[in-house]
């Protein structure tokens, strides 16, 4: 076991992390394993997933690797029931699962916006109320890890729906922080920027073939980078992004940030919003 002395608190505990086959969600399951906790890896790809499990085992903790589809609410019911009969609950839920579909409003198809918003919001809806009871017959503490983005601070063009869902996400997470208060059960919001994962190959591989291929057009990432400084210039490795998370977690922060640079284009965010309760407050003077 390693870490700062406080986390030695969450050896023994519940980690149920979706996404974990690969970058954030991998590197997040990791940090649980070195401190302890007993981990569930879950993904769509079901070798990733194991071997995110394999190599945590290594570490000396209980693992389990599960296929779920965020995407259909069977799979996800199934996996909880699952998690509940193997490790007798959940301690902390880390919903990570995230898709994306680069492309203009425009473009976007219907069938595009259903699959984001499907696997994005519903997805991750599920994912809580499927393991909530779970986590409600442990004593102690629980804690649930929400994936947003940098994009709801910073958003971009040709990612209309993705930056929707991730709004979406941010919008149930904080309701459910007031929900959850009375049972003890925090709610952190993690808004990660740009980092070198599989993400684009990952949301293409889990796409249904019905759908057809995502069709990512050759000047869609430039124009999305043209137009996002911080996320042109400040890329890092999930690991990077997600140091110091667990501490955050255990200190039930409401929000955890990742990367600075999208810090200014935030502030440039309140401030559009603090001229326009300015402007309201003269209105009402001049009424
Ligand atoms: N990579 C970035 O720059 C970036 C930036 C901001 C936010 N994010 C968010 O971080 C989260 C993790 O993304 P990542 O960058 O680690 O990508 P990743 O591709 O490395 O990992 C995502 C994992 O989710 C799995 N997955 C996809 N669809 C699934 C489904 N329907 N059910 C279960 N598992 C599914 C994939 O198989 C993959 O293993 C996502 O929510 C993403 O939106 C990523």
């Amino acid at each position: 076991m390693s870490g700062p002395t406080e986390l030695r608190e969450l050896a023994g505990r519940v980690a149920v992390v979706t996404g974990a086959g690969s970058g954030l969600g991998a590197a997040i399951a990791r940090q649980c394993a070195e401190v302890g906790m007993t981990v569930a890896a879950l993904d769509i790809d079901e070798s990733r997933a194991q071997a995110t499990a394999s190599e945590l085992e290594r570490l000396g903790v209980p693992t389990a690797a599960m296929r779920v589809d965020v995407g259909d609410a069977v799979s996800v019911h199934d996996a909880a029931a699952r998690v509940d009969e193997q490790f007798g609950g959940c301690d902390l839920l880390v919903a990570n699962v995230g898709v994306q579909q680069f492309g203009s409003i425009d473009r976007l198809t219907e069938d595009d916006w259903a699959w984001l918003l499907g696997v994005n919001v519903l997805g991750t809806v599920r994912t809580v109320t499927s393991f909530l009871p779970a986590m409600r017959r442990r004593t102690g503490w629980r804690h649930i890890s929400v994936t947003a983005s940098s994009g709801v601070f910073v958003p971009s063009v040709r990612l209309g729906a993705y930056t929707t869902s991730k709004f979406a996400i941010t919008g149930f997470a904080e309701t459910l922080r007031l929900e959850l208060a009375d049972d003890g059960i925090g709610v952190t919001i993690v808004f990660p920027g740009g980092m070198s994962t599989r993400h684009l190959e990952s949301s293409a591989l889990a796409r249904p073939e019905t759908l057809g291929a995502s069709v990512t057009m050759p000047d869609d990432i430039e124009a999305m980078l043209s137009g996002n400084a911080a996320m042109a210039s400040d890329v890092m490795s999930a690991e990077e992004a997600v140091q110091g998370l667990l501490a955050d977690l255990l200190a039930d922060e409401p929000y955890f940030m990742t990367h600075g640079s999208y810090r200014s284009e935030y502030e440039a965010r309140l401030a559009d919003l603090a001229r326009a309760f300015d402007r309201m407050e003269s209105r009402a003077r001049d009424a």
